[in-house]
């Protein structure tokens, strides 16, 4: 039986994602509160190898359908290796970015399949559902002004129009998955969301 707290953050690039899982692990650790972090795609040795492939600007002619399942099969590897047995033996885990990722990129920003992708998203993770999903929500604009001159990456170069889609995407999927999604305004204060994500954390630990 899975008693572990599985929780997960999304969002477009330059959403603040790492900065609050950054303030997130300290709290627990804080607290004394055992917890594994990892990353998508990634998060394993083979994992990390699938995403040097999928990241990797010189990769410009990766076919939708390939992305779509290389970002699948990390995962699979990610939930059979890490996450399924820290759930089952009780850990809080943290992941930053999880399935919803694909059906915002892939899905709604590449335009596949939305159901073909659910279904995928099911059978790449044998079912598992994160208890909790921090969509952290910032505008197009707001994207350019925090990513500006950094070194992007084949996903990051895609154009604005793109973004605007996997945006879009995201606001939908959170509407569809109102029981364990929290929105925050990513241009609202650090302190401000940090504290809407523990109050949420700690309501789902107190039960
Ligand atoms: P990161 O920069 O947040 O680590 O994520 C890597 C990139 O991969 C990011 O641009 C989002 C993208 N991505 C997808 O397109 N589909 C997915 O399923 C995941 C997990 C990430």
């Amino acid at each position: 039986m899975r008693q572990g707290l599985f929780i997960t953050f999304e969002g477009i690039d330059g959403c603040g994602k790492t900065t609050q899982i950054d303030i997130l692990t300290k709290r627990l650790q804080k607290k004394n509160l055992k917890y594994t972090l990892v990353r998508e795609p990634g998060g394993t040795k083979i994992g990390e190898k699938i995403r040097k492939i999928l990241l990797d600007n010189d990769n410009i002619n990766m076919e939708h359908k390939t992305e779509l399942l290389l970002y699948s099969a990390s995962r699979y590897q990610l939930c059979k290796q890490k996450l399924l047995p820290e759930l089952d033996a009780g850990k809080i885990v943290i992941c930053d970015r999880f399935y919803d990722s694909t059906t915002a990129y892939q899905g709604y920003g590449r335009g596949l399949d939305i159901d073909f992708i659910n279904s995928l998203n099911k059978f790449a993770t044998d079912e598992l559902v994160p208890d909790l999903t921090f969509f952290l929500d910032i505008s197009l604009n707001e994207r350019e002004k925090r990513i500006g001159n950094n070194k992007l990456d084949r996903l990051e170069s895609e154009q604005n129009n793109f973004h605007q889609k996997v945006r879009e995407g995201f606001l939908k999927i959170n509407k569809k998955n109102r029981n364990r999604f929290v929105k925050l305004n990513g241009k609202d204060g650090i302190e401000i969301i940090s504290k809407k994500i523990w109050n949420n954390i700690e309501r789902k630990i107190n039960g």
